[in-house]
């Protein structure tokens, strides 16, 4: 029978993503300041096993052997962070040339090797210096990122053209201020508020520096995790919970950034705990931008339950489906439904997939390889549901599976892996993983086998 492949558009382009804190390690080297995930992962209980990413996956001095690994991948792109406080040590004031320095050859490795970098800004390594001042609570720290952002572009515009601004602002405002299960581990609603507007804020004003600092060929956006919310019945109050759960994840983000606007229904149900809007803020967290970056992962099915005092919700397990090792529901369709909604919604923007992957309890076999199925089979499901969306008129132009290689997951250590390639922490040792191979041949094709 013939082989019958899924064939993407030409020029699609096909990635992997990872974080500054998550892989380079070398915490406390050239000059580089105090994180506020240094800090948080210094405190007993705050990271699974006591956890930390002092060393994580070394790529700070890995980063050639990496680089030759993603070429042997066939990566086109290449999503990664800077750390702010390796720039600024205390977040202000005098710069750390070595810092910058450091991303300096990472990019011109990438670009020898055929790889173009998409660079993040903010992937939630907030120097601790500007923690001390209140950090995303106090507006100065606005300032601060423009600042940096001028400082970063003033030196790698010339060779890096995508630029996102933040990474995922709903999990620093809320799992980092609200819930407090992550760094800097704040528990107040109001302040949440607060910092989701000041890093829509920061956006703005790094787009602004960036368009200024950049040419013809600059491209600017923001990442958001984004997913539909799925009400776990049809009664009238769990659609309601849902309308609730979409606008508190979803359009919280979308609509100012799109709209120049924050979802009404949203803010009357905030009432007087919203954040304090300025004149002009709206305008300016509005800037255009040339794409959005959408990270999926799952659906969300939500219930209401007046016993949750905060949206008057809860979130709904489904039975008879899988989840991943991180306890998600594996739902392809969902990347479908959000992407056909972001296009319906907000004006049809161009978009990258800037995360999508899955954790598993991968093992190295006897013959020293790692037999990955189960991702195999998560990242051809969803490769299919955005090769659906782009048949369906969506403008989706690339692809970026989390992660590169497994890493530090966060308040969860080095318990899950994501990778497509396999890290061995003690040795520092990689193997391809089995997704791996099969990720090099979907890049190869651009398409897919079905
Ligand atoms: C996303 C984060 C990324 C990684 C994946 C699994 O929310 O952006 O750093 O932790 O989840």
């Amino acid at each position: 029978m013939a082989e019958k492949i899924a064939k993407f558009p030409h020029g699609f382009i096909w990635g992997t993503a990872t974080a500054a804190y998550q892989i380079e390690g070398a915490w406390n080297e050239d000059g580089k300041g105090e994180s506020i995930w240094d800090r948080f992962c210094r405190i007993p209980g705050n990271v699974q096993d006591g956890d930390r990413g002092d060393i994580a996956c070394d790529h700070y001095h890995l980063y050639r052997d990496d680089i030759k690994l993603m070429k042997t991948l066939s990566l086109n792109v290449y999503r990664f962070s800077i750390a702010w406080p390796r720039i600024f040590p205390q977040g202000k004031g005098g710069i750390n040339q070595r810092g910058l320095d450091f991303y300096e050859r990472l990019v011109d490795e990438l670009l020898d090797a055929g790889i173009e970098p998409f660079v993040t800004l903010y992937h939630w390594d907030l120097p601790q210096a500007l923690q001390e001042e209140g950090g995303w609570a106090n507006r100065d720290t606005v300032g601060y990122f423009k600042d940096y952002a001028a400082q970063v572009s003033k030196r790698l515009g010339d060779r890096v053209h995508y630029w996102i601004t933040h990474n995922e602002p709903w999990v620093t405002s809320f799992a980092g201020h609200h819930s407090g299960i992550l760094a800097p581990r704040i528990k107040s609603l109001p302040t949440a508020l607060k910092v989701s507007h000041h890093l829509l804020l920061s956006h703005g004003e790094a787009v602004a520096v960036l368009r200024d600092n950049g040419d013809e060929k600059t491209r600017l956006g923001i990442t958001l995790n984004l997913s539909p919310a799925h009400p776990a019945s049809e009664s009238k109050e769990d659609k309601e919970a849902a309308t609730r759960f979409d606008g508190y994840l979803n359009r919280w983000f979308l609509d100012p950034i799109y709209k120049g606007s924050y979802p009404e229904d949203m803010m009357i149900l905030y009432g007087d705990k919203a954040p304090k809007i300025r004149a002009q803020d709206l305008e300016r967290i509005s800037a255009k931008i040339d794409f959005l970056g959408v990270n999926y992962y799952s659906r969300q099915v939500i219930k209401a339950d007046t016993k949750e005092a905060f949206l008057g919700l809860s979130q709904v397990k489904p039975a008879d489906t899988e989840y991943t090792e991180m306890d998600s529901e594996i739902y392809p369709a969902g990347l479908y439904e959000i992407l056909k909604r972001i296009h319906n919604d907000y004006d049809a923007p161009l978009m990258y997939i800037t995360e999508n992957g899955a954790a598993f309890s991968d093992k190295i076999d006897k013959n020293g390889q790692v037999n990955d199925k189960s991702r195999i089979k998560y990242l051809k499901s969803h490769f299919l549901q955005a090769h659906k969306a782009i048949e369906d008129g969506v403008k989706l132009s690339g692809y970026f599976v989390w992660s590169l290689m497994d890493n530090f997951e966060w308040a969860l250590g080095y318990s899950k892996r994501f990778g497509l390639i396999y890290v061995d922490y003690p040795t520092q040792k990689r193997i391809i993983k089995a997704s791996g191979w099969m990720y090099k041949k979907v890049i190869e094709k651009n398409g897919i086998e079905i």
